[in-house]
């Protein structure tokens, strides 16, 4: 197993290693829990509730014994909050990438992804067999270009793309993207990960933010797993879609369903989220401000109405050396690196949540502080 070690410490050479950092003591600024609903005292009755009647696990997969009443309802509420006809449940948003991109796209298809599509995406395009075709970060004229080129060749048509991407926090252009797929005939599939609870006025995601309506050939992806604080994900679409999935979908049928206290918690969590309509708004308001902070103090960060500010540091060994300047202040901010993102394009992807206290934004100032670029002479 000598090959093994060598591997590893061909990442340490390269600072690409990765380590689990425990999260116990350390002031966590670099999660997606977004509204601070993974411990919304209602959400954990709800779990503990439902946890009390039914038990840890749901026992089975969705399609055998594994599909409960709180599997339904959140089902149910999760359609309607995103404002489409039907919803079916995953066990979480890699699974439910892969199992739907997977079960859609088939041999004598073509697949177009946008280059920095998250890594759930780029695996699901390569296990179908379907022909894939990578355009250019949000370069629309590319993604045109190719479905000029090259559509006519193949049956079916799938262009996929998150909407919020995960690691610049900027959004896809959607009005652009359902033109496209209108005018060449394919079927859009969103990845609203991080765009469900944040994106639009109430945070129904990216058809709310840009005003547009749902059309058959929409497929919108989402997790539960970041601003609504559980855990799992869903795909929503047309009834047939829905159908089709629960009956193609791989990582749906062969894998056990969520827990049944999941569900109910998430499904509270969705109702806490259009109740109080307010958090998506704070969110953005904060989001703006401390990226305001930072920029004054000098670091490159960006802001696209979203709560993910990434703070391009490129090197590797650089962010390294920062997160790690940073735990020693108690601050947990990962650094990004490749391949996660591309090489020399690390960063600190600071992320802004509703969890956060003004004594917790004094802390993380005063720390950033002491780590920001020196000042322009
Ligand atoms: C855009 C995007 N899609 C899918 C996923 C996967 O979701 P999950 O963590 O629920 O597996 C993530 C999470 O990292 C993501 O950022």
């Amino acid at each position: 197993m000598e090959w093994l070690r060598e591997e590893t410490n061909k990442l340490k050479e390269q600072n690409l290693y990765r380590k689990r950092l425990l999260r116990e003591g350390l002031k966590d600024f670099c999660s997606n829990d977004y509204l601070a609903l993974r411990d919304h005292p209602e959400v954990i009755e709800e779990a503990i509730k439902t946890l009390r009647e039914y038990g840890l696990g749901s026992g089975a997969s969705a399609l055998v014994s594994g599909y409960t009443k709180h599997h339904k309802d959140l089902e149910d509420i999760l359609a309607d909050f995103k404002g489409l006809p039907c919803c079916v449940l995953f066990g979480s948003g890699y699974l439910a990438n892969l199992g739907a991109i997977h079960a859609l796209a088939g041999e004598g298809d073509a697949l177009f992804s946008d280059e920095l599509n998250h890594a759930s995406i780029i695996d699901a395009c390569r296990l179908s067999r379907a022909k894939l075709f990578i355009y250019k970060h949000k370069d629309y004229e590319h993604l045109e270009e190719l479905l000029k080129k090259v559509r006519k060749d193949y049956k079916g048509c799938f262009v996929v793309s998150d909407t919020v991407f995960s690691m610049d926090g900027d959004i896809a252009h959607i009005p652009t993207l359902k033109r496209l797929c209108e005018e060449y005939e394919c079927l859009l599939y969103l990845d609203e990960a991080h765009a469900t609870g944040v994106l639009g006025k109430s945070g129904m995601g990216g058809l709310e933010e840009f005003g547009e309506e749902w059309e058959e050939y929409l497929v919108l992806m989402g997790t539960l797993s970041k601003a609504l604080g559980a855990y799992g994900a869903f795909v929503c679409g047309s009834e047939a879609l829905c159908e089709y999935l629960v009956n193609r979908a791989r990582s749906l049928i062969f894998s056990t369903s969520l827990p049944p206290a999941v569900c109910a918690g998430a499904r509270r969590a969705v109702e806490i989220l259009r109740r109080e309509v307010w958090r998506v708004e704070k969110l953005r308001e904060l989001s703006l401000r401390l990226y305001g902070e930072l920029k004054g103090m000098g670091f490159e960060v960006y802001y696209n109405r979203t709560p993910i500010l990434p703070l391009m540091v490129y090197e590797e060994k650089k962010a390294v050396e920062l997160r790690d300047a940073l735990l020693e202040k108690g601050i947990l901010l990962q650094a990004i690196r490749y391949p996660t993102v591309q090489k020399n394009r690390a960063r600190l992807r600071l992320t802004v949540s509703l969890r956060y206290s003004e004594e917790d934004l004094e802390l993380l100032k005063d720390a950033m502080k002491s780590i920001a670029p020196p000042p322009n002479p």
